[in-house]
Formats: structure tokens, sequence, C-alpha cells
């Protein structure tokens, strides 16, 4: 056995000994990981965005909303009795970009799916004031001019799906169609979207039913954060992560 003095008199020997403790215990962290499918627990009711959804994540994350609004509610009592149940891993697993964010200048947007009703959202994000007469937010007035460029949804599905989101070549192959069933009904087919994407929120969202908004999307977004997990139908086993 190696005396104490004589390792720490040895900076060769210190060193390699070092390294050898680090790397094993290096070794015992990581190794196990790569025998687990996922580090995050699937929850039930998790599914991938609509198309229209996802469309109207990117017009999100083109405008910044991640600037002043977070979408994590965290483990703690204010929180959660002012947002409601703290956020799982798994309600951000298809989110790539997650939209965790640093800053609340407005309030978590993990869980306003629901709280709204779509005329409101329309009106709000058209002008705030309208409707929280002391609101400091940005107005987005534009969003129900422009028409939603989705000619490339195809390919957003794509390549989520190559970093792992489960979207499946019929999700894929119906992309262009699945726009126009969920934000325009009556022209579409509802029911497959719904058959594809359980829970997806039907309907014109912006109060124009001639046309596909950006706005449309951003609502449809909007509306389904935080609706996916039944949190009542979920056992401590489930939460425990
Ligand atoms: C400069 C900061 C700021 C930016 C940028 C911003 N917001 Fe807000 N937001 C606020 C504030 C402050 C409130 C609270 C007052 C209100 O309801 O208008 C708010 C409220 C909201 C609410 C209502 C939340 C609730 O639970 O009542 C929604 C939804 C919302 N914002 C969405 C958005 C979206 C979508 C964007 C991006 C297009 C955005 N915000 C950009 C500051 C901001």
């Amino acid at each position: 056995m190696f005396s104490h003095e004589k390792i720490e008199t040895n900076v060769i020997l210190m060193s390699v000994l070092t390294l050898l403790t680090v790397s094993i215990g290096g070794l015992v962290e990581i190794v196990p990981l790569y025998t687990i499918e996922s580090t995050i627990e699937r929850v039930k009711g998790m599914r991938p965005y609509t198309p229209l959804e996802l469309m109207g994540r990117n017009i999100y994350i083109r405008e910044g909303c991640y600037l002043c609004h977070s979408q994590m509610v965290r483990p703690f009592r204010d929180e959660v009795e002012r947002y409601g149940h703290y956020s799982l891993a798994a309600e951000s697993m298809y989110d790539h970009p997650f939209q965790w964010g640093s800053k609340r200048t407005g309030p978590d947007l993990a869980r306003v799916g629901g709280k709204y009703s779509h005329e409101w959202h329309a009106a709000h994000m058209t002008d705030p004031r309208s409707v929280v007469p002391e609101s400091i937010m940005p107005a987005y007035p534009f969003l129900r001019e422009h028409a939603l460029d989705a000619d490339d949804i195809a390919e957003h599905l794509k390549t989520n799906k190559a970093i792992g989101v489960p979207y499946s070549d019929d999700m894929i192959s119906n992309a262009a169609d699945d726009i126009v069933n969920q934000a325009d009904p009556e022209n579409g087919d509802p029911d497959a979207l719904q058959e594809r994407y359980p829970k997806a929120a039907i309907g014109d969202f912006d109060g124009d039913p001639a046309r596909v908004t950006e706005l449309d999307a951003l609502i449809a977004y909007l509306q389904v954060l935080g609706t996916l997990v039944e949190f009542g139908e979920l056992t401590a086993e489930d939460l425990r992560q």
C-alpha cells in the first residue's frame, strides 16, 4: 500500500491516481444512462404538436414571446396555486427548442391553454389594452393580417422527427391538410385530425373564417399549452420523477 506521504509528494503519482478515481466515478454515473431509452419518464396524454400548433410555436419563437413569458411552473406553493400543477419534464419532451424561459415580465404560459376563449386571445394579441387595460404587453396586430405561410410544414414535421419527435408517416403526408382540418373545419376533415392528434382544438381561432392566418396558428398553440396531461388521472407513481 502507498502511504499518503508518498502520494502527496509525487505530483505524477498524485495526478495519475486522481484521474483514475475521477474516471471511475464518472463511469459509474454515466454508463447506466446508456442502458435506458430516455431520461424523461413518459406521461399519458403527451402527443406531438399538430401542424397548426407547431407553426404557432414557430411564430411564438420568431416574435420573442419567451423574452417576457416563461413556460415552466416551478414546484413551489405560490406557483402551483397561481398556475396549476408544476410542470413535468415530459410536458416539454417534444419542444425543440424548449420554451422554459428565464424572465417573467408577463405571467407563465405553461398552462394557459383553455384559460381564455379564442376571441379573448384574438383581441388580446391585436390590442392587449382592449381586454387588460393596465397591460404593458406589446400589440401584435399584424398577425391577423398575415396569411400563414405553411408551404414547408411537412419539412418541419420531418425535422422534428429526425430529432426524436414521433411524427408518423401518416402525420407527415397529411401535414398540409391538417392545417385546414384544424383551422377551417368546414372545408376539412376535423375527425381525421383528432384521430391523429387527440384533444386538438378545432375551429376558426382568429375570427376570420376566410383564411388561415398567423394569428390562427399562434392561438391554436396557446390553447394547447398545458392541456395534454390529465393530472387527475395520474397516480403518485406516475409523478415520481
Ligand atoms: C414586453 C413583454 C411582453 C412580450 C414581448 C409579450 N408579452 Fe404577453 N404579456 C405580458 C404582460 C405584462 C402580460 C400581463 C398583462 C396582459 O394580460 O396583457 C401578458 C399576458 C399575456 C397572456 C395572458 C396570460 C394570462 O394568463 O393571463 C398571453 C396569452 C400572452 N401574454 C401571450 C403572449 C404572446 C403569444 C407573445 C408573443 C407574440 C407575448 N405575450 C409577448 C408581456 C409581454
